[in-house]
């Protein structure tokens, strides 16, 4: 047996040796990552590694990734070629943020800017499918999206994204086109009715999503770094202007969300770090902002069907707020006690009087609130914390997931609530053990779709009246369907 002294000792003497043979990570990255994540980490070829962007990338999944590389992508795996301390330095390197905020202005995002179609492409689609009952679904699992027939559900086409998209895809009012942001700040403008994509830029380093303007003109996106909101011509995507976000005082803040308000002509926009909701009239010159000052961070929003009232919850908070946006005053509170996804909120009538429904991050409830009074009408139990809840005018049913805290109790659930008597009436299980998630109703409302969010994950397709499964389409963890004419039309079941 050795001393423990001389243990201690040995253990010390590896450790110095390994230091002394591994290079510091910094001269690991200039020579084996920058040529295709870029030199100042902000991407290429390669997405880009700042915390910011990596932030559902776990740490032991940065090791993975450079010793082991990724299957079927550019990334190949390095444990060959470095040690593992030099890959675990590297893997604690790209959380590290950058010495200087990296600027990405005005410059940066028109030299980026890039039209992949010159001449005005047929209006009229390649396709025979409903041009206004296909589907977009966007696949994670290996950076590509599908434009689905919502009457046949056969593909029409696969196609590649940039990597990572964030935030839904937003249609052009007549359901032509669709425009994607990718984590990494990428906007892409796709046309469906030719199948090309038309124009993309890079309108920051770390985006959350883009909104379309009601009138299709204008697109907005929603930046947490740098702290920006950028406005596109919505026809070619060059740069309008950027809005630096910061409060009156000059304080600035992370934009985390943007949407848009078409019975009101505007962009509203949700700001993570200071206590403003900011309204833009996009049909004004220069896109006046209005700042709405509120009691809270208000980080995730739901509107009523007028766009009237906004209903936000404050990620530290558990009460939601009303926000009157004519006056742009808070009129009421509402109890939301298990931190809501609002932004995957539905309304329906319920016994003569608009209510609005909302799945819960931490608790296994679905909250049922009166439009009019503000009031809880029900916490309908669920058996686990759900992310998103889908709806359809035609159909008597909710359905809801139980996969926000993927416990093994609940992520392969779908309950289906019925919006008259508020009970879940049917738990289904499409895949035993593997996450079911976002349900979206094809523009009849008579069938509804719901994502194995699986890397061998599907589309299970059931009818909306029996519950039965009349199709399975394999997908590569197809996080989300957007279907053309409940987007555009602004369903009261489907977010929009
Ligand atoms: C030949 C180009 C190339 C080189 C060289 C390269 N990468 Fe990558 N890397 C990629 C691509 C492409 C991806 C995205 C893979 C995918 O599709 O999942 C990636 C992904 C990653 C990811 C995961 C990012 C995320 O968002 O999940 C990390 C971390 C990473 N690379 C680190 C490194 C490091 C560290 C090095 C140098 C030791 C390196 N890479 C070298 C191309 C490259």
């Amino acid at each position: 047996m050795i001393a423990k002294p001389l243990a201690v000792f040995l253990a010390t003497l590896v450790l110095s040796l390994n230091a002394y043979a591994a290079q510091p990570a910094e001269k690991n990255y200039a020579e084996h990552c920058a040529s295709c994540h870029g030199a100042d980490r902000l991407g290429g070829s390669g997405p880009a590694l700042l915390p910011e962007n990596l932030e559902r990338l776990r740490r032991p999944e940065a090791f993975k990734t450079i010793a082991e590389g990724r299957p079927a992508s550019q990334m190949a795996g390095f444990a060959d070629k470095l040690a593992k301390e030099e890959i675990q330095a590297l893997a604690d390197l790209v959380y590290q943020p950058l010495p200087k905020t990296p600027v990405w202005g005005a410059d940066e995002i028109i030299t980026s800017h890039t039209l992949h179609e010159f001449n005005p492409l047929p209006n009229r689609p390649v396709f025979t499918a409903d041009p206004l009952n296909l589907f977009i679904v966007v696949e994670t699992g290996d950076h590509h999206a599908t434009l689905l027939d919502g009457d046949k559900f056969e593909p029409i086409h696969r196609f590649q994204t940039r990597y990572a998209l964030h935030g839904g895809p937003k249609f052009s009012p007549d359901g032509r086109f669709v425009y994607f942001a990718s984590r990494d700040g990428w906007v892409s403008k796709y046309d469906i009715y030719n199948l090309k994509t038309v124009a993309e830029v890079r309108a920051g380093i770390n985006t959350r999503n883009v909104a379309v303007s009601g009138d299709g003109k204008t697109v907005l996106v929603g930046n947490y770094l740098p702290h920006s909101l950028v406005l596109l011509n919505a026809e070619d995507l060059s740069l309008i202007k950027v809005i630096p976000t910061a409060d009156a005082s000059g304080k600035s803040s992370r934009v985390s969300a943007v949407y848009q308000a078409e019975p009101r002509g505007s962009f509203v926009a949700a700001l993570k770090d200071v206590k403003e909701v900011w309204e833009i009239a996009y049909a004004k010159a220069d896109f006046p902002v209005r700042r709405i000052a509120v009691e809270n961070y208000l980080d995730d929003f739901f509107f009523d069907q007028s766009y009237r009232h906004l209903i936000g919850a404050a990620r530290d908070g558990k009460k939601g707020q009303v926000i009157d946006l004519d006056s742009g005053t808070k009129v009421a509170e509402i109890e939301l006690p298990g931190m809501p996804h609002l932004g995957s909120g539905i309304t329906w009538e319920w016994q003569g009087k608009p209510v609005m429904a909302t799945p819960n991050i931490k608790d296994a409830v679905v909250s049922v609130i009166d439009m009019n009074t503000w009031k809880t009408v029900k916490q309908i139990k669920t058996l686990g914390p759900g992310f998103f809840m889908r709806s359809h005018e035609n159909t008597p049913y909710a359905w809801t997931d139980g996969f926000a805290t993927m416990s093994p109790q609940s992520r392969d659930v779908m309950h289906i609530i019925d919006k008259n008597t508020l009970e879940v009436v049917q738990t289904l299980r499409p895949i035993p053990g593997k996450i079911a998630a976002h349900t979206e109703f094809t523009r009849d409302g008579k069938y509804a779709l719901v994502s194995i969010w699986e890397k061998d994950g599907a589309l299970v397709i059931y009818d909306a009246a029996t519950f039965k499964e009349i199709k399975r389409l394999p997908m590569n963890k197809p996080s989300g369907k957007y279907n053309v004419f409940n987007k555009i039309t602004r369903s009261a079941g489907t977010s929009h």
